[in-house]
């Protein structure tokens, strides 16, 4: 059965579950709360505002993830690793909007399998840490978490979590979303625009180049589509895309507040994006993410490290997705290149014996983070490509479908990762180092990245 058939399936809410059930489990990298009754005063504010997503969004977006596990879509989640509360304009969404539309057509036209668009985006401000505290020169302060908590400074008051931040979190993913709806619906994914997606910076480059000629057949089996009278106004996906919105559902507070009951089937939406996952950090299974996951109806995703056991994978399956719907539960599998092949197959081939119908999807980021020797935190583009080959291989050995890519980047000229056609050096880093936490691919990369994903996905066919 399929979410398809019944939207009513996940009407059901789990045994002991409500929006507020996770308080009573083990929360792990929370912030600490200066004061704590300042949060709750703003948790409970933030209950009573608009949802950002409305229900019926996201049992779309379960359809189309259904269609990715059953093998005949593949599904593209990118963006920043972190969004900023500094760097938000217009012209940043409009290009990670650009590039993650150009990397969709490549996909689409070069592998010719409809791939399903979801962007880290307009909500994905909350980090995980691995150590509560930085110290520099030794001076310790709180680690920086997102800009929904505290500022990336290295000052006391800089690093004080802030409840209020919350609220300008929602406000800013609010108006992205805004902004999103605007150019996804409003003229600006119009395929016959293929063109014009091509930014300045990359035209003049080999991708870019290879991009222009790719535009140039698609604009050209659109001009016989048009002579054989199929047109804008007898195809509306011509015109508009669906570009969902998702982020690590990390602070289980701001999330709750935004957890409504859907009045069309009475089943429990979290709001704040269409789609949300549980990271590396937070999946242990009798924690408060599982617990809070469990019981909101959104599509759900959970990234899987090279330490997930057979058995916790299967137990995540279990919890999140008792009913086997298709579409409702995608696994991230972040290995690392040199251990993807030996640790994804046990796990793909447990998961397909027990008949649970996943999307499988590859971060090929962050396994592969390293230091170099400029002292920025880097990826290496070789290895990011090595992953995802990785990540082909093992599904072809095991016969499972690779579902998808989650990969972080952004459509500004930065230089975080090193490496791709351009060959950017570890010399290069300081020139354009600019992300909030994670380095992210560049326009110029994520094409590339596309194009080779492209092939490898036209080959495994
Ligand atoms: C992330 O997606 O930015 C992240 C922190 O990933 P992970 O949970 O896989 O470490
Ligand atoms: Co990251």
């Amino acid at each position: 059965m399929s979410a398809n058939d019944s939207p009513e399936l996940l009407t059901i809410t789990p045994q002991g579950w409500n929006p507020g059930s996770w308080r009573s489990f083990p929360a792990v990298q929370q912030p600490d709360w200066p004061d704590e009754a300042a949060h709750e005063a703003v948790l409970k504010k933030l209950a009573t505002y608009p949802p950002l997503v409305f229900a019926g969004e996201s049992r779309a977006l379960m359809r189309s993830l259904g269609e990715v596990s059953a093998g005949r879509a593949f599904l593209l989640q990118a963006g920043d690793c972190a969004e900023s509360f500094d760097s938000y304009d217009a012209n940043s969404i409009r290009e990670r909007l650009r590039v993650i539309l150009q990397m969709a057509i490549i996909l689409t036209y070069s592998a010719g399998v409809p791939v399903v668009k979801v962007g880290r985006i307009a909500g994905q401000f909350g980090k995980p840490r691995s150590s509560p505290t930085e110290t520099i020169d030794g001076v310790d302060l709180p680690s920086f978490r997102g800009h929904n908590v505290n500022d990336i400074g290295f000052d006391a008051e800089s690093r004080k979590p802030n409840p209020k931040r919350l609220l300008r979190a929602y406000n800013q993913s609010a108006s992205t979303l805004n902004l999103l709806r605007a150019f996804t619906k409003g003229g600006f994914a119009d395929l016959s625009r293929v063109h014009q997606w091509n930014q300045e910076f990359v035209s003049t480059s080999p991708q870019g180049q290879r991009y222009e000629r790719l535009a140039g057949e698609i604009e050209r089996a659109l001009r016989f589509m048009k002579a054989c009278g199929l047109n804008h106004d007898t195809i509306p996906a011509l015109h508009d895309v669906d570009v969902f919105t998702s982020h690590e559902a990390l602070l289980l507070g701001f999330e709750e507040a935004l957890t409504r009951r859907d009045s069309l089937t009475g089943a429990w939406y979290d709001c704040s994006g269409h789609m949300v996952w549980i990271g590396e950090r937070t999946r242990e299974l009798s924690g408060a993410h599982i617990e809070f996951f469990r019981g909101i109806s959104n599509p759900v995703g959970c990234k899987l490290g090279p330490t997930a056991t057979v058995e916790e994978t299967l137990g995540i399956c279990d919890a999140l997705n008792p009913s086997r719907i298709p579409g409702r539960l995608t696994l991230i599998s972040r290995m690392g290149a040199a251990n993807v092949r030996e640790a994804l197959p046990p796990l793909l081939r447990a998961v397909k014996d027990a008949g649970h119908p996943v999307v499988w999807a590859c971060d090929p980021m962050h396994g592969n983070t390293y230091t170099s020797p400029t002292g920025h935190k880097t990826r290496h583009f070789d290895s990011i490509l090595a992953e995802i080959r990785g990540f082909f291989a093992a599904h072809a050995e095991v016969g499972t479908w690779p579902g998808g890519v989650h990969v972080e980047l952004t459509g500004d000229n930065v230089t975080e990762c090193v490496g791709g056609s351009d060959e950017l050096l570890d010399g290069d880093l300081p020139l354009r180092y600019e992300t909030m936490c994670d380095p992210r691919l560049n326009g110029r990369q994520s094409l590339d990245l596309a194009f080779d994903v492209a092939e490898m996905l036209r080959s495994s066919q």
